[in-house]
């Protein structure tokens, strides 16, 4: 009797926590334990339904020697369920094989992204090495809360190179996070090729007097490529975020013709600069040098999504410019409040004409800029609430508890666990103008890919599971558990994370 018991829970003991349901992060919206593994030994042939191709080179990706050549009937399938909601899929392993399912490659990326979730920790990042492999049988369904799921990085004060770029949208990917936004340029240096404008990127990205300390580097348009592919890969896309018109010194020691005042400018080695000077705004070349701009960075980013800044403004310098002064009349703008929005509905206009949709950091003291998405960077219901019932489209990005630069006894992982994006009294009608929520990390003290990884992860994982899972399924106590097991994950695929963050 005590062998038969033995035997029947041999499979059992293969499990990577035995009785524990499998820790997923985010956690997914149902998830039934079944009895049973499905040993993922050798190499195992695949099914490939339509539009499932790049999901197929994904999962070989992950998972290399173990997936095995493409044949019509196979013990792992990729299926199309083409009611299933976009981004939403179904997973089911059983002791025959494993089925992904979904309508679109994005629910396939996300099913892949958990079937790495239930393999043993320490396999994680080479599955098919280590001997014998045994995944939980399991049926998921799971679909995402928004699919809006962001993360900044800020790559003007500190450069991270394009491989540095994959590492941290990989990691994104992990946890089901979709959108990456982009901070390319600022007063620290300019990233983006531009070719029509050199200068952009052999002067705009290099700082420091002293040519042997010159510091910077840029994106090359095919690097760009590369890393946009790669994130597409793994169902996420980019947002590219060009400031205008201030945060600007890189831009305006490339070309002065475009500053609103005499300079002289350069990239500054100060990473806590405030506003300097301005593009000019009554000057035409200023908006052709844009067009110009945006029709480069439009073909490189298929999203849609143009991120134009516009925070934190000097307006003084447009007040001793005749030039401005003249403009004002001219275009009845009646005073200096009203300038920078009288140059950004020029910008909109531009910027629609090469079919995207602007977007613009606000912070809830000025008016919202009228067409553009609203990045809201603070965390006021009252102000949400405004602009909510004023019909604006709104992408959240609190920097409490959601600037993940700033020290993790400010915003600690569970603080970021129990933020709620959606205040009380917002309607349902209103919350469809919510797209999204994002994190954003700013890069003044941050130099290395360590130091990001550590100030994103673990309160990212929190993060995470609040953009993800429902806001009723979300507890404390059982999100410990899960990140216990998914700090080894973390560990197994090198990701730094802060001791201070992972204190349970
Ligand atoms: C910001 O924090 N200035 C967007």
């Amino acid at each position: 009797m005590k062998a038969l018991l033995l035997a029947l829970c041999l499979p059992a003991l293969l499990l990577p926590a035995a009785g524990a349901a499998p820790a997923i992060i985010p956690l997914p919206i149902s998830l039934q334990e079944q009895p049973g593994a499905f040993a993922w030994n050798a190499s195992t042939p695949i099914t490939v339904a339509p539009g499932a191709a790049e999901a197929a080179s994904l999962l070989r990706d992950y998972f290399g020697g173990l997936v095995g050549p493409e044949k019509t009937r196979a013990p792992i399938v990729f299926e199309a369920a083409p009611t299933l909601p976009e981004e939403a899929y179904e997973l089911e392993v059983t002791p025959q094989g494993i089925v992904l399912r979904a309508a679109s490659h994005a629910g396939w990326a996300n099913a892949i992204q958990t079937l790495r979730q239930l393999l043993p920790p320490a396999r994680i990042a080479h599955p098919a090495a280590g001997g014998p492999l045994a995944l939980p049988c399991v049926v998921i369904h799971d679909a995402p809360r928004s699919h809006w799921r962001g993360l900044m990085l800020d790559c003007s004060r500190h450069f991270f190179t394009a491989d540095e770029v994959k590492q941290v949208i990989d990691t994104m990917a992990l946890h089901k996070l979709n959108v990456f936004h982009w901070h390319l340029t600022d007063n620290n240096g300019w990233r983006l090729e531009i070719r029509k404008y050199p200068r952009l990127t052999s002067v705009g990205a290099w700082r420091g007097d002293d040519p042997a300390e010159r510091v910077g580097d840029f994106y090359t348009q095919d690097e760009v490529r590369e890393v946009v592919a790669y994130a597409a890969k793994r169902n996420v896309t980019i947002v590219p975020e060009i400031e205008m018109p201030g945060h600007g010194m890189a831009l305006l020691t490339a070309y002065p013709e475009l500053a609103n005042g005499k300079g002289p400018f350069r990239v500054t080695s100060e990473l806590f600069i405030g506003a300097a000077d301005t593009l000019d705004v009554s000057n035409p070349k200023v908006y052709a040098f844009l067009d110009d701009v945006f029709a480069e960075t439009a073909a490189l980013f298929p999203n849609g999504y143009l991120h134009i800044g516009g925070d934190e403004v000097d307006q003084r310098p447009w007040q001793n410019n005749p030039r401005v002064q003249a403009w004002m009349k001219e275009k009845g703008v009646p005073d200096l409040d009203h300038v920078q929005p009288a140059f950004t509905a020029r910008i909109l206009a531009l910027a629609q004409a090469r079919g995207r949709r602007v977007i613009c950091w606000y912070n809830g003291r000025a008016a919202p800029m009228p067409g553009a998405i609203q990045m809201y960077y603070n965390n006021h219901p009252e102000v949400l609430a405004k602009l909510l019932q004023a019909g604006d489209d709104v992408v959240l990005c609190p920097d409490y508890p959601l600037y993940f630069d700033l020290a993790y006894a400010d915003n600690s992982t569970d603080k970021v666990y129990a933020y709620e994006p959606i205040p009380e009294g917002i309607t349902p009608e209103q919350a469809r103008h919510i797209l999204g929520y994002e994190a954003a990390i700013w890069t003044e003290h941050l130099y290395t890919l360590a130091n990001i990884e550590a100030q994103t992860y673990p309160r990212g994982c929190a993060m995470a599971e609040v953009f993800w899972s429902p806001p009723a399924a979300r507890h404390l106590d059982d999100f410990h558990a899960r990140l216990k097991v998914h700090l080894e994950r973390l560990k197994a695929l090198g990701i730094s994370v802060h001791k201070r963050g992972s204190d349970i």
